[in-house]
């Protein structure tokens, strides 16, 4: 590796699904890392193989299916928690096993250990792990906040204990850019060892410094930067990938270090996550957000008349962004659907494309133009129904207005049996999901219902956002349609179904004993 490289460390499918609502499925998992892995991530964090089966077995299939990326479960600092993330990751090319523990004051008190019992136990459990892995990371968990000689004494006791890898997390997104690069420079001129190891950086954003702080651990020495797609994590989430990489690239004067990440691909991999993870993309997010490259007041489109660079200083295409933005309408035929999902990065195969192509003809005869939004929330909403699905919807109608409550008829079939019910409620939403609650009676909280217009006009499609939480589990659901009382019923449907398929594992057993990576007891 060159003094200049830096590596990517992508725990999009660890730190990223760990967010409330974010899971993902077994199928939807084993995608986006194959996407990662496509586009350069030099190292792959899959999941945490310990918290369910269902972990074990997405982070096991994406390392038999790896190819170029290296990829790493993560551990608690115990034997078990190592053993299983070893069972997990063994059959990968190249792997990594992350083990860790919180070691400010904070985090020392919840396990309840000395400081010296805590030093033993990094030395006891490193080194297990290098006993089997050659690659081992270590984490000293909310480093930000521990004292600087225990710090130091930790790093120290893991490096000699055989970790290749020194993970530095601000875990509750304290740290600021100043102190974020000295942090690093101090450690590896201080802690013996220090110059055999990488140094990496982990930053959370809950004062939106992720990016910052990241980039400045790295002009302190880091050589390694942990993140996630569109920023996805706990709270205010993880650094984005897609910033520290378009950061590195576009300011390569002032900073110097190079990754190895094919930017072409950074739209379709957010796109995708933000799909499967139902966290939409805010429209001003940096790199990936839907403005990020329209530029629509006069001024500005005036200078770009003149000269693009007057106001842009990345290309849209350095990022996967198609440079063309001609509409399809009702005459377009499948090819071109073909190849225009192809522009926006979006790899179908026949069954879907014949799926995606009906429902573009549907939308097409509703609107006269059907732009790139409309195709993405096309492929998107083929994500929310699967014939496979208990709950189907099969009709529905709603009659709303100024004189009374609204009433809304729905006619689904649940495990393929037909049942209907009406219901009126407070707006046609209200009514739908009232329905649909007599039809499949749940106790399921509403914990999100958020609609987005996908393109101007009144005839543009909406998108359906909603999470719905029962007795701890979390799932979201989305869809698209003109209409927006039926994209509404359709995401309520999907989030159901993704609750139930959530329920029926732990029924059997599978996420019964689910841990959290907190969970230090
Ligand atoms: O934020 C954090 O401290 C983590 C650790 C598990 C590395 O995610
Ligand atoms: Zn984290």
């Amino acid at each position: 590796m060159s003094d200049n490289q830096v590596l990517i460390f992508d725990t999009t499918l660890r730190d990223g699904e760990q967010s409330p609502g974010a899971t993902m499925t077994h199928d939807e998992k084993l995608e986006i890392a194959s996407m990662l892995d496509d586009m350069g991530v030099d190292i792959i964090e899959a999941g945490f193989p310990i918290a369910s089966e269902g972990d074990f077995a997405a982070v096991s299939e994406i390392a038999k299916n790896s190819v170029n990326s290296r990829i790493c479960g993560l551990a608690r600092a115990n034997f078990a928690d190592i053993d299983r993330c070893w069972e997990a990751i063994k059959h990968a090319k190249q792997n990594r096993i992350h083990t860790f523990i919180g070691t400010s004051p904070l985090h020392r008190a919840i396990p309840n250990l000395t400081m010296d019992e805590m030093a033993d136990k990094i030395h006891q459990t490193v080194s297990h792990a290098r006993n089997l892995c050659d690659n081992v990371q270590w984490s000293p968990m909310d480093a930000t906040r521990t004292e600087w000689d225990y710090l130091c004494r930790v790093i120290e006791i893991a490096i000699k204990a055989g970790a290749t890898t020194i993970n530095i997390p601000d875990t509750v997104g304290y740290t600021a850019p100043a102190e974020s690069a000295d942090l690093i420079k101090r450690l590896i001129e201080t802690v013996p060892g220090a110059d055999e190891v990488i140094f990496a950086t982990h930053c959370h954003n809950d004062l939106g410094m992720a990016t910052a702080n990241s980039l400045a651990a790295v002009a302190g020495g880091a050589r390694q930067i942990e993140c996630t797609i569109n920023g996805l994590g706990e709270r205010a989430g993880n650094t984005a990938l897609e910033e520290v990489v378009m950061a590195l690239r576009t300011r390569h004067d002032i900073m110097p270090w190079t990754t190895g990440i094919d930017t072409t691909k950074i739209m379709a991999i957010s796109r995708r996550v933000s799909t499967v993870s139902g966290f939409l993309v805010q429209p001003n997010k940096a790199i990936v957000g839907k403005n990020a490259f329209a530029h629509e007041s006069g001024i500005h489109q005036d200078g770009m008349l003149k000269n693009r660079e007057n106001f842009e200083i990345m290309r849209p295409e350095d990022v996967g962004l198609s440079g063309t933005s001609l509409p399809l309408g009702k005459h377009s035929g499948r090819a071109a659907l073909r190849d225009k999902l192809e522009q926006l990065g979006f790899e179908v195969g026949d069954n879907q494309l014949k799926d995606i192509f009906v429902r573009f003809k549907e939308l097409a005869d509703r609107k006269k133009e059907v732009f790139d939004d409309d195709i993405i929330a096309l492929v998107r909403a083929d994500s929310g129904e699967d014939e496979d699905d208990r709950l189907q919807l099969v009709s529905m109608k709603v009659v709303c207005g100024t004189g009374g409550p609204a009433e809304s008829t729905i006619e689904m079939e649940v495990d393929g049996k037909e049942l209907s019910a009406a219901a009126e409620g407070d707006g046609p939403v209200d009514a739908t999901f009232k329905a649909i609650r007599q039809i499949h009676p749940n106790t399921a909280r509403l914990q999100l219902y958020q609609v987005s217009a996908v393109t101007e006009g009144t005839d543009a499609q909406a998108t359906v956002s909603v999470r719905l939480e029962e007795d701890g589990v979390i799932a979201t659901g989305q869809s698209a349609n003109t209409d927006t009382v039926v994209a509404s019923a359709k995401a309520y449907i999907h989030a159901l179904n993704r609750l139930l398929v959530r329920r029926d594992k732990v029924g059997e057993g599978a996420d019964a004993k689910e841990v959290s990576y907190k969970d230090l007891a």
